[in-house]
């Protein structure tokens, strides 16, 4: 299944080294202002090729909008977004097409279909979160209408953890480190690692602020934590997520983890800004767990398509590094969840976006 969402939809597509990979984008009210110049910038944040800390594959990521705008408006129709791959080498791949990189996709996907596109990864490589983000980036502009705002950074590059959150200081660091006084730790790690030829695991802290309304959620089996934990965790090299607190939680108290409140409100934040499956008001805040990047060029033993074991040098592009960015992507995973629950939301008033539209035109 590749359709995402309730009231919003997102249907992604494209293999990375097809064509192209995409999105389709249904359920957007019409009027709502489509920015191009802000979907390549989100995007250029997910991009490699920019620097050491990622995978040298340089993809243009340049789209165009096929349907569902008019005069940079939506129309309510189907959105449909394409971004061409450019820059994919399939060469580097023949030496692998009968054989399993050992914790990717290869094995799951060569038994469950009985072959697959080994290019790269095919379906399963990162290169189609583009298209998660593009859409994430749609269902930003139409969450910052509401005045909810989604960002993201790296809190943990192996066990070097930040002590202070910075999120400004992340938007203009090479590795999105949200701690001035780790990232040079944190940047030193990622290079000796891949020096050893080697990937290195990461966490990221994704965080939504704002106006954001009490009750985004549905009851019992649309609640806003149980969409992130299968968004988040649908997500490629995830491994955990945590909630506010999170793991940290089921080794306190109930009255150390509670969270009291005065007339004004919370006076503390673990639960993450979710109780009962809905947004409480308060921040929503997650850590999303990586693992290391699976491509790595130490030799390494396998098995092939046949059964034989194989010892095998990989040859290809690769993040050193995949938290990096992945952060991006999981701060555009929760727009796309924030976005369903508004529209799925009786309370959501659309007719502001009506009265958007009609004051421009
Ligand atoms: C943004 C991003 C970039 C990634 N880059 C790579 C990569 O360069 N090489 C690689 O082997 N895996 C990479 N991955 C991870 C694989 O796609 C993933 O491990 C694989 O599909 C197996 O899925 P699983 O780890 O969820 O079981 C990346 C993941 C993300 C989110």
């Amino acid at each position: 299944m590749n359709t995402f969402g309730q009231r919003l939809k997102i249907s992604t597509f494209g293999e990375s080294h097809g064509k192209a990979i995409g999105c389709i984008i249904d359920g957007l009210p019409a009027g709502l202002f489509i920015d191009e110049t802000r979907i390549t910038q989100e995007l250029d944040r997910r991009k490699g090729g920019k620097n050491l800390f990622s995978t040298q594959r340089k993809e243009a990521d340049s789209f165009e909008i096929l349907s569902g705008v008019f005069n940079s408006y939506t129309t309510g129709t189907p959105l449909a977004i394409l971004i061409y791959n450019t820059d994919s080498k399939s060469k580097d791949y023949e030496e692998i097409r009968n054989l399993f990189r050992p914790s990717h996709a290869d094995f799951t996907y060569f038994h469950k279909y009985g072959f697959r596109d080994y290019r790269g990864g095919g379906r399963s490589s990162a290169r189609e979160t583009a298209a998660r983000v593009c859409a994430g980036s749609v269902a930003k502009m139409l969450l910052e209408h509401f005045g909810i705002f989604t960002q993201s950074g790296i809190y943990a590059i192996g066990e070097i953890e930040a002590s202070e959150i910075d999120f400004d200081f992340a938007k203009n660091s090479e590795i999105f480190s949200l701690d001035k006084n780790k990232e040079s730790a944190q940047k030193k790690l990622i290079l000796d690692t891949k020096k050893a030829h080697d990937s290195i695991g990461g966490v990221a802290l994704i965080k939504a602020f704002g106006t954001i309304p009490i009750g985004l959620g549905e009851g019992l089996y649309h609640k806003l934590d149980s969409q992130i934990g299968s968004l988040m965790m649908g997500l490629n090299g995830v491994k955990a997520v945590e909630i506010g607190a999170g793991v940290l939680a089921a080794k306190n108290t109930g009255s150390k983890n509670n969270d009291s409140m005065d007339s004004q409100g919370f006076l503390s934040n673990h639960h993450g800004g979710v109780l009962g499956g809905m947004s409480s008001g308060e921040e929503i805040i997650l850590k999303v767990h990586f693992k290391p990047t699976p491509s790595i060029f130490i030799t390494q033993n396998t098995q092939d398509i046949y059964k034989n074991q194989i010892s095998f040098n990989l040859k290809g592009r690769h993040d050193p590094c995949i938290a990096i960015r992945g952060s991006v992507v999981c701060e555009h995973l929760l727009a796309l969840i924030l976005a369903d629950l508004l529209l799925l939301n009786t309370s959501a008033k659309l007719s502001h976006l009506e009265k958007i539209y009609f004051s421009s035109h």
